[in-house]
C-alpha cells in the first residue's frame, strides 16, 4: 500500500485530519487497533469550542450536532452552594455546543466511509520505521495478516497509550507533567439535568460537575481519590453526594434516575515537546493530555490537525517545507494556553487535601473574583468557548 499521509488511530484527532485532507486532495489511510463499534461507544466528555463546531460545519459533518447538540450561552459556578453564571454570550459574544465526543467519532466515521476513505478497523501490532528518512512507512497486522504502507508523512494520532510517541528515539523529546491528587467519578443516569447549563461546583465536602448528554440524560461527576474503586459507591451515596455539593437546594433540583455508566478518571496534565521527529507528527492525545475541567482535550486535538493539514497543504502546493517545520511551534503557543486554563479551573474549583488554611481562603477569594469582577469573567469566558484560532 502507498499513501502520501499515514494516519494512526481513529479518535476525534485522526479522523478530523483524514476529512481535513481529503478536502485538499491529499491522500490518506487510516488505521485503528479497536473496532468500530468500540471508538464509536467509547465515553468521553462532550463540549465543543465555538470555532470547532463551525469546523465541523465546514467538513460537512456537522448536521447532527446541530439538531441534537446542546448550546450554552454561560456556565454556572457554584461556591459552597451559592451559584453564580458566567455570560459568555454578553462577555464574549460566543456560545459553546454540549455534544458527546462518541457522537462527533460517530459522525466522522459516517463521513469518512461515505466519501470512501480507507480507513481500517481491528488491526494489530502498529510499528512505524524510517522516520528520519524521507519515505516513512507503517507496518500493521489485520486477519493475521502483514501490510506495510509507505508513506510520505505519519500522523501519530494515537493517544496517550499509542505507538508514536515512545517510537522517537530517547534523548528527543522532553516530557512536562503535572498529576493532581484527585480524580472524578463520573456517572451517566437517565435523568433531566439540574441546569440547562453546566454547574461547576466548588463545594468544602469536594468538587461536583453537572452536565448533560441530552435534556432527559445527565452526566455528572464527583471529585474523589484517583485510586478510588468506582463500584464502591452506591447509586444511592453518589445522588446524596451530588445533592450536597450542588448547595442548600440540591435536593429539590436533582432529579435522580438509573444510573447506566460509573466510572473514575484521574487527572493528569502532559505535554511532549517537540511534537514532530521526522516525518512523524504526533497530534491530540499522543502529544498532551489536559485535566477534564477546562473541557478543552477534543478541541486541542482538533486544533492540532488543523495545523498539521495546513502544514501539509503548503508542503503539497507550494512544495514549502517551512509551515510542516514550524507545526510544534504553531500548535504549542495553543496548547500551553490550553494546559494554563485547564490547571487554573481545576485548581480553584477543586478541594486540595494538602492545602493550607491561607490556601483555602485565597482559593475562595479567585472563586469571587472570576464570578464577580466582570474584567477576570471575561478571561475566563474568552478561555471557555476557546482563544481565537
Ligand atoms: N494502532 C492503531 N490505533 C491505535 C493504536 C495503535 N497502536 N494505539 C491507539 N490507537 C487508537 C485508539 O484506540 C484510539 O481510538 O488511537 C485512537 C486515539 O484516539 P483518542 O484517544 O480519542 O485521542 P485523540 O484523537 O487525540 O482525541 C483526544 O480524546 O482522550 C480524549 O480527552 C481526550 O477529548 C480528547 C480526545
Ligand atoms: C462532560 O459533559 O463530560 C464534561 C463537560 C465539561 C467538562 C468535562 C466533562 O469540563
Amino acid at each position: 500500500m502507498r499513501t502520501q499521509v499515514g494516519i494512526i488511530g481513529a479518535g476525534p484527532a485522526g479522523l478530523t485530519l483524514s476529512l481535513l485532507l481529503r478536502r485538499l486532495g491529499i491522500e490518506s489511510i487510516l488505521i485503528e487497533n479497536r473496532s468500530r463499534q468500540y471508538v464509536e461507544a467509547r465515553i468521553r466528555a462532550g463540549v465543543l469550542e465555538h470555532w470547532a463546531a463551525a469546523l465541523y460545519d465546514e467538513l460537512g459533518v456537522g448536521a447532527r450536532m446541530r439538531k441534537e447538540g446542546l448550546v450554552h450561552e454561560g456556565i454556572e459556578i457554584g461556591i459552597n452552594g451559592e451559584r453564580r453564571r458566567i455570560d459568555f454570550k454578553s462577555l464574549v459574544n460566543k456560545d459553546i455546543i454540549v455534544y458527546g465526543q462518541h457522537e462527533v467519532v460517530k459522525d466522522l466515521i459516517q463521513a469518512q466511509l461515505a466519501q470512501g476513505a480507507p480507513i481500517e478497523f481491528e488491526v494489530s501490532d502498529t510499528s512505524v520505521h524510517g522516520l528520519d528518512s524521507d519515505k516513512p512507512t507503517i507496518r500493521f497486522k489485520k486477519n493475521e495478516e502483514s501490510h506495510e504502507i509507505a508513506c510520505d508523512f505519519i500522523a501519530g494520532c494515537d493517544g496517550f497509550h499509542g505507538i508514536c510517541r515512545p517510537s522517537i528515539p530517547a534523548g528527543v523529546l522532553t516530557e512536562y507533567e503535572r498529576i493532581y491528587p484527585f480524580g472524578w467519578l463520573g456517572i451517566l443516569s437517565e435523568s433531566t439535568p439540574p441546569s440547562h447549563e453546566l454547574i461547576y461546583s466548588h463545594h468544602e465536602r469536594g468538587f461536583a460537575l453537572y452536565s448533560m448528554r441530552s435534556p432527559t440524560i445527565t452526566r455528572a461527576y464527583l471529585q474523589c481519590d484517583p485510586a478510588e474503586d468506582a463500584s464502591r459507591w452506591s447509586d444511592e451515596e453518589i445522588w446524596a453526594e451530588l445533592k450536597r455539593r450542588l448547595g442548600p437546594d440540591g435536593d429539590k433540583i436533582l432529579k435522580t434516575g438509573r444510573v447506566f455508566e460509573k466510572g473514575v478518571t484521574a487527572m493528569r496534565s502532559f505535554v511532549t515537546e517537540p511534537m514532530q521527529y521526522g516525518r512523524l507528527f504526533l497530534a491530540g492525545d499522543a502529544a498532551h493530555i489536559v485535566p477534564p475541567t477546562g473541557a478543552k482535550g477534543m478541541n486541542l486535538a482538533t486544533a492540532d490537525v488543523l495545523f498539521l493539514s495546513r502544514a501539509l497543504e503548503a508542503f503539497y502546493k507550494k512544495g514549502s517545507k517551512e509551515e510542516i517545520e514550524g507545526y510544534t511551534k504553531r500548535c504549542l503557543s495553543r496548547i500551553w494556553k490550553a494546559q494554563r486554563f485547564s490547571y487554573f479551573m481545576t485548581t480553584m474549583l477543586h478541594l486540595d487535601p494538602t492545602a493550607s488554611d491561607f490556601d483555602r481562603k485565597r482559593q475562595i477569594a479567585e472563586l469571587d473574583y472570576y464570578t464577580s469582577s466582570e474584567a477576570a469573567a471575561r478571561s475566563l469566558a474568552e478561555n471557555y468557548v476557546g482563544l481565537p484560532i
